[in-house]
């Protein structure tokens, strides 16, 4: 009984190792903290240029343009959303000709954090 006890237990370790790998190995660096270029290649790049617009704005310095951080997440979450309820959300949307932001409901605050300093990076690399 002792010994399937400690083969049962031996299981569970080993699948909660495979997890914690899995969850880093798609986006964060060695240290942990999210990749905000790779991020950004795999999910924004289609649509922005970090240092100029394209399909997008230019995301360099663009926390500055929003008044409110939480409301600059919800838009990355849901764009369309925002642009509902806040008019700078809904000028821009007609200021880039009605071309829809794709939502991202699954990037955490501090990947996003990640992402937009990988832009201002770039920004500042151009310069
Ligand atoms: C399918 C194209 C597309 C993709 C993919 C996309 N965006 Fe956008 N994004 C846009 C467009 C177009 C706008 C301009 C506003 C609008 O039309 O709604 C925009 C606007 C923005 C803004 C507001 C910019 C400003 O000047 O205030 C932010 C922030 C933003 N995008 C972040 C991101 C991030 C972060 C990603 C990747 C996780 C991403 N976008 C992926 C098309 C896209």
């Amino acid at each position: 009984m002792k010994l399937i006890s400690g083969i049962a237990v031996l299981l569970l370790l080993a699948s909660c190792g495979n997890n914690a790998t899995d969850n880093n190995s798609t986006s964060a660096s060695q240290d942990g903290s999210p990749n905000g270029e790779q991020l950004f290649k795999i999910n924004c790049s289609q649509c922005h240029m970090a240092n100029k617009d394209f399909v997008g704005p230019s995301l360099v310095g663009v926390e500055s343009r929003w008044k409110d951080r939480q409301l600059l997440y919800a838009y990355v979450k849901n764009s369309q959303d925002v642009i509902q309820r806040d008019e700078y959300a809904k000028n821009l949307f007609l200021k880039f000709k009605q071309v829809p932001m794709l939502p991202f409901p699954n990037l955490t605050e501090t990947e996003v954090d990640a992402i937009f300093k990988y832009c201002n990076d770039m920004g500042a690399a151009s310069k």
